[in-house]
């Protein structure tokens, strides 16, 4: 069922801009409309400029008019498998509530899936500016 973010995922990843970390990134989300947005992250010679997957992915989300993700995936290359950096939990949390599913990847594939609440609980989020 998670095959099509997967996918999508593993092709982000191939063309992410990691030249200084060498690490390659990419993420997709399924927006409640059902469609798949993806990213990969982009360094930069001015290594804080550089920007996450899972930013390029809300960014492409959001500019396509969605605003609730339903399901995220993120990959990493290597055996590793990759967790969302904290500021990424926090981008997720806006458009998503404790309960979205999480998928962590290795270079291969699926290797656990988990829930935005467990990577980040007692999440300030937009509720709070209400
Ligand atoms: N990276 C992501 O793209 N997403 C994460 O959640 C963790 C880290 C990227 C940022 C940087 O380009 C590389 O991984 C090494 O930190």
């Amino acid at each position: 069922m998670s095959e099509d973010l997967l996918q999508a995922a593993r092709a982000a990843m191939e063309r992410a801009y990691a030249p200084y970390s060498k690490f390659k990134v990419g993420a997709a989300l399924r927006g409640a409309n059902g469609k798949i947005y993806a990213g990969c992250n982009v360094e930069n010679a001015a290594y804080p400029q550089g920007q996450c997957a899972e930013t390029g992915a809300v960014a492409a989300m959001v500019l396509d008019g969605e605003r609730r993700i339903a399901e995220a995936l993120v990959m990493g290359e290597g055996a590793e498998t990759i967790v969302p950096c904290g500021g990424c939990r926090q981008r997720l949390r806006e458009f998503a509530d404790d309960g979205l599913t999480v998928h962590l990847c290795d270079g291969r594939g699926i290797r656990r899936s988990t829930t935005l609440g467990a990577l980040l609980p007692l999440a300030f989020g937009p509720d709070h500016l209400k």
